[in-house]
């Protein structure tokens, strides 16, 4: 039925321009950056800063790292923004005045077009000091895509690239990432942890978890006329973001920064008990007194129903809540596997689920997950289930 695709693509499209249109909020982003400076006081020093995305009349990036731009030692930050005609939220767009009233506007490229923002170490404005006031603008040639060709030429003169991506292009947006081999910092859903083309990265450490605003709500504002819904706006207003003149606000619970620049919150190893004093005294009650599950697909594996529970002297693989991430530090740990990838599973000696373990599981009333390729590992005690999305890990050596 081809009338119901299309309403099936449109509904996608809206959906996508919703989640799209999301501006962070100046405090997540400061405390991000404050956690790598921490750590690396001169993490940005002479170094340029990209921010793909982001037009710095509304973007509080480009506002934070030109407000900082002495004080970070940064060399050049630059900026780009998407052209409103490509986006599907761009018809909320309307030039502000900071561009129809400077000689180079341009009324058909203010929709068409791409911006491209510049701050250099040069007072332009004549005012004692380099910010937000000596920004420099011009055209992009095409749309502003980072994927074009214009927008990777700045890629590649960057050192470091920062931005809340559209959601939608998550996955594009961090092969473009990986590809460049470049310092990051980016806002995403946490859900990306287990797509198999973006788990190796995190396996590789070459993107971890950022060091701020895991596991817990972030709050975007979004442009007056996008819908939001209205227990999510409620949300954000008692976490202090009521609407105001400019924006409403909305509230997300799996959005997480993903970076590869180093922070400290990734060097501070969990405190962790023994599997003998986990049965004994572990707060959960499906592990004191109860033990640890092996799965029933997977020979000398364990399952760790909490981050928490993980015995400090268990020297096999564990099966481990993808909460994990959030404390994971590189020297405690070697992740071997997301258990979603079921080609990395097989070549571990996972057997997929049997019908047997299926026909046993629905028979105990289980439902879900299993029928979607029988991914998942499987669990017989107290009764037959499969376990929740786990990666897998192991110490690399016994504390
Ligand atoms: C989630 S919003 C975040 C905006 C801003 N970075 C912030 O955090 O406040 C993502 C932005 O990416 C832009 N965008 C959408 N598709 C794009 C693409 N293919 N290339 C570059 N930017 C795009 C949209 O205009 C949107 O403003």
């Amino acid at each position: 039925m081809p009338g119901t695709e299309n309403k099936t693509v449109s509904l996608n499209a809206a959906k996508a321009a919703r989640n799209d249109e999301f501006y962070t909020q100046w405090a997540y982003i400061e405390r991000e950056m404050n956690a790598y400076k921490e750590y690396d006081p001169n993490v940005f020093r002479d170094k340029v800063i990209l921010l793909p995305c982001d037009d710095p009349e509304w973007s509080n990036f480009a506002k934070f790292f030109a407000l900082h731009f002495v004080d970070f030692g940064l060399k050049k930050l630059i900026a780009t923004s998407y052209a409103p005609d490509s986006n599907p939220a761009g018809k909320y767009y309307a030039p502000t005045l900071f561009e129809t009233e400077d000689p180079k506007f341009d009324e058909t490229k203010t929709h068409a077009n791409g911006k491209k923002f510049e701050l250099n170490p040069t007072d332009i404005s004549g005012d004692g000091v380099v910010n937000i006031d000596d920004l420099q603008w011009e055209y992009l040639l095409g749309n502003g895509d980072f994927r074009s060709q214009e927008v990777t030429a700045l890629r590649d003169e960057a050192d470091i690239v920062i931005t809340n991506p559209p959601f939608s292009l998550i996955r594009p947006f961090v092969a473009w990432l990986a590809d460049g081999e470049k310092q990051f910092s980016i806002i995403g859903p946490d859900s990306v942890i287990t797509y198999v083309d973006i788990f190796p990265l995190i396996k590789q450490n070459r993107m971890w978890k950022g060091a701020t605003a895991n596991s817990t709500d972030m709050v975007f504002g979004v442009p007056k006329g996008v819908p939001v819904r209205e227990p999510d706006q409620l949300k954000a207003a008692k976490l202090g973001y009521p609407s105001d003149d400019d924006y409403d606000f909305t509230r997300l619970g799996n959005a997480c920064w993903f970076t590869n620049i180093d922070h400290g919150r990734r060097h501070e190893p969990l405190q962790l008990m023994t599997m003998d004093d986990n049965v004994k005294f572990s707060k959960h009650k499906d592990v004191r007194g109860v033990g640890y599950r092996r799965y029933y697909n997977f020979n000398g594996a364990i399952e760790i129903p909490w981050v928490d529970a993980i015995p400090s002297d268990y020297d096999g693989i564990m099966g481990v809540p993808i909460t994990f991430l959030d404390s994971y530090d590189p020297d405690q740990f070697e992740i071997v596997e997301s258990a979603d990838d079921m080609e990395a599973m097989r070549l571990l000696g996972v057997d997929p689920l049997g019908k047997d373990w299926v026909k046993a599981y629905k028979a105990g009333g289980g439902t879900g997950g299993i029928s979607a390729g029988h991914r998942r590992l499987g669990l017989t005690e107290p009764r037959y289930y499969t376990a929740y999305k786990r990666i897998l890990i192991r110490h690399r050596k016994s504390s």
